[in-house]
């Protein structure tokens, strides 16, 4: 065809016009759906297949949706069968729940993630930030709108129990009766009573009526360590095995920690150990009570949130990690008498906490 200067040019005046209606189109859904209220999130790939025996079982915490999260690769590298979200899984902290969905789709997007959903199952609990506010309590105001928008995030299934109650506890059962793990998650958020005096400085509250649990999770905390399981793994957002610091942990609240001890003591619940986030270093600790035996708490925090300066803790077996770290349980099946290895790895996956423990231990 002979070359028209007159029609070609008409040729890419129709192109460039073209160009500019489809990126109008795309400007015009994209703000759209902004206005309308909806925030990016990508697709979360959470495993459904079911697991059979759980032998090995990684846990952490406290991770900012702004910094870097490829901690999350080596632990995927570790092909646990279960990766525990022990809370501050975002730092929401806002009393706006858009800035909260915003902070979760931030989380959705990362490849780390994904891939960590990809490679294990993941179950989480919550703690102060993700929940939505610093140090916060029953009284944070958008507690139900968190609460849905957290059931949303992690794929909870529509049919259940968390829907059902106030706040979010719930537990798992993994493995045949001879194998059986049971894994408590603790919602020290939704009930917990107003902490007494300032950051850091917090006062123990011996009011009897103060709570960190509430009545109806102590109902069914009470009822699920009535239940058969060899190893009971607590996960608790706050640290259980410490004296009153002046830092949010249980001994803010020392009715309620002797609480706990008696319920396991009177549902006569063995094997249990706990594990725990929240104060940006990890470490092992453990409690001798009397009428007990020996407590544990292995404490993995954070994923990218790092504590340089460790709190007291008469407790604690061995050293601290102070950088970002991440915490593991094998448990060994094959033995006799199984043995649960207890381990705080860090940044590089290098095993900085390493201690075993013999399920007989845990015994009355
Ligand atoms: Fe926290």
């Amino acid at each position: 065809m002979k070359y028209c200067p007159i029609f070609a040019r008409m040729y890419k005046r129709s192109i460039s016009i073209g160009i500019a209606a489809v990126a109008a189109v795309v400007l015009y859904h994209t703000l759209t759906a902004f206005s309308a209220g909806q925030v990016l999130w990508c697709d979360r790939p959470f495993r459904t297949d079911t697991i059979q025996q759980l032998q090995r079982i990684a846990f952490g915490s406290c991770a900012h949706q702004k910094k870097q999260e490829y901690i999350l690769a080596d632990i995927a590298r570790l092909r646990p069968d279960l990766m525990i979200y022990l809370g501050d899984n975002i730092y929401g902290d806002s009393k706006n729940i858009r800035v909260l969905r915003e902070k979760y789709g931030v989380l959705s997007c990362k490849d780390e993630f994904r891939r960590l959903l990809q490679a294990t199952h993941v179950v989480a609990t919550w703690d102060d930030h993700d929940y939505g506010q610093d140090d916060a309590g029953s009284e944070y105001p958008l507690k139900k709108e968190s609460k849905d928008l957290f059931l949303e995030f992690w794929n909870e299934p529509k049919n259940s129990d968390r829907y059902k109650h106030e706040g979010i506890y719930t537990s798992y059962y993994y493995g045949d009766s001879a194998h059986r793990v049971q894994v408590i998650l603790l919602d020290l958020r939704w009930f917990r009573s107003p902490l007494i005096g300032k950051d850091y400085h917090y006062q123990v509250n011996n009011d009897s009526l103060a709570v960190m649990v509430g009545a109806e999770q102590w109902a069914w905390l009470r009822h699920e360590l009535s239940r058969p399981a060899r190893v009971r793994i607590i996960g608790s957002s706050t640290q259980f095995c410490t004296d009153h610091n002046g830092w949010e942990t249980w001994s803010n609240f020392p009715r309620e920690q002797q609480r706990m001890l008696d319920v396991i003591r009177e549902t006569r619940a063995e094997g249990v150990l706990f594990i725990s986030g929240d104060v940006h270093y990890a470490e092992l600790s453990m409690r001798r009570v009397p009428g007990l035996y020996p407590i544990y708490d292995m404490t993995a925090s954070g994923l990218t949130q790092v504590e340089l300066k460790t709190s007291h803790n008469p407790y604690r077996i061995g050293q601290p990690i102070n950088t970002r770290n991440f915490g593991m349980i094998d448990i060994d099946w094959g033995k006799a008498d199984p043995e649960l290895l207890i381990r705080g790895f860090d940044y590089a996956a290098k095993e900085r906490i390493v201690h075993t423990v013999r399920l007989s231990e845990l015994r009355f």
